[in-house]
C-alpha cells in the first residue's frame, strides 16, 4: 500500500481508485478561472521514485486538436521545470480552502532545498498512469504532454506584459497536456 521513497515520504500505491472516481471533464461543473486564479493548484511531475511539486496560479483548460487539454506555465528556474521537461506526464491537483497554507508553502519553497512533503504533510499518491498527485486533493487532472515551448519575447504583441512579468527574462515554458484522466474525490 505504501512505498518508501528515500525514507522521506511514504507514497500511497494502488489506493487511487479507492479514493478517487473517474470523471468526464465535460461533466465537472468546475469554474477553472476561479479554481486556477484563486484556489491555485499543484503542478506535479515525476514518478514514485522521484518527483517534485509546485504551486501554480497561471494555466488554462480547454479544447485543442479535438482533445481536452490543460496548459501550465513553468519558469525555467523552478525545480519542477526539470521534472516537467523530462517526464511524459504531469498532474494538476486542486484542493479545498483548508489547504491554502500548504499551497502557499509549495509556492514559496523549492524542492531543491526543502522536502515539501514532510514539511506540509501532503501524502503523495500514485495515479493510474504512474504519475503523482496527493491524497488530500479534491480534483486531480492527469495530463500527457503534447507540446511544449517557451514564451518568446519577440512574439509578445503587448510589450508591457514583458516589462511587468519578465524583468529577469525568465520566460515561462508552457506545457500543453492532453487530459488523459480526470478524477474527483469519492
Ligand atoms: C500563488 C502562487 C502561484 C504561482 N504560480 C506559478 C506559475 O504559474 N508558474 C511558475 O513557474 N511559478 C509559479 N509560482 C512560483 C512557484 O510555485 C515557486 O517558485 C516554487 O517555490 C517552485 O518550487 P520548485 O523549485 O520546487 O519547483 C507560484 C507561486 C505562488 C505562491
Amino acid at each position: 500500500m505504501f512505498k518508501n521513497i528515500n525514507f522521506a515520504a511514504l507514497i500511497l500505491i494502488n489506493m487511487f481508485k479507492k479514493i478517487f472516481r473517474k470523471a468526464d471533464p465535460e461533466e465537472l461543473g468546475e469554474n477553472f478561472f476561479k479554481l486556477i486564479n484563486h484556489d491555485w493548484m499543484l503542478v506535479t511531475a515525476g514518478t514514485s521514485e522521484n518527483f517534485n511539486t509546485m504551486t501554480a496560479s497561471w494555466g488554462a483548460t480547454g479544447i485543442l486538436w479535438n482533445k481536452p487539454i490543460a496548459v501550465c506555465f513553468i519558469r525555467p528556474q523552478r525545480y519542477t521545470y526539470e521534472f516537467a521537461n523530462r517526464e511524459d506526464f504531469y498532474t494538476l491537483s486542486f484542493f479545498d480552502h483548508g489547504h491554502k497554507e500548504i499551497l502557499n508553502y509549495c509556492g514559496t519553497h523549492s524542492g531543491r532545498s526543502v522536502n515539501k512533503i514532510s514539511k506540509t504533510g501532503l501524502t503523495p499518491i500514485e495515479t493510474p498512469n504512474g504519475s503523482i498527485s496527493f491524497e488530500q486533493s479534491r480534483l486531480v487532472i492527469e495530463c500527457r504532454k503534447l507540446y511544449a515551448d517557451f514564451l518568446r519575447e519577440e512574439h509578445f504583441l503587448v510589450k508591457k506584459i514583458v516589462d511587468q512579468n519578465y524583468r529577469e527574462k525568465d520566460f515561462h515554458k508552457f506545457f500543453i497536456g492532453e487530459i488523459t484522466g480526470c478524477y474527483e474525490k469519492t
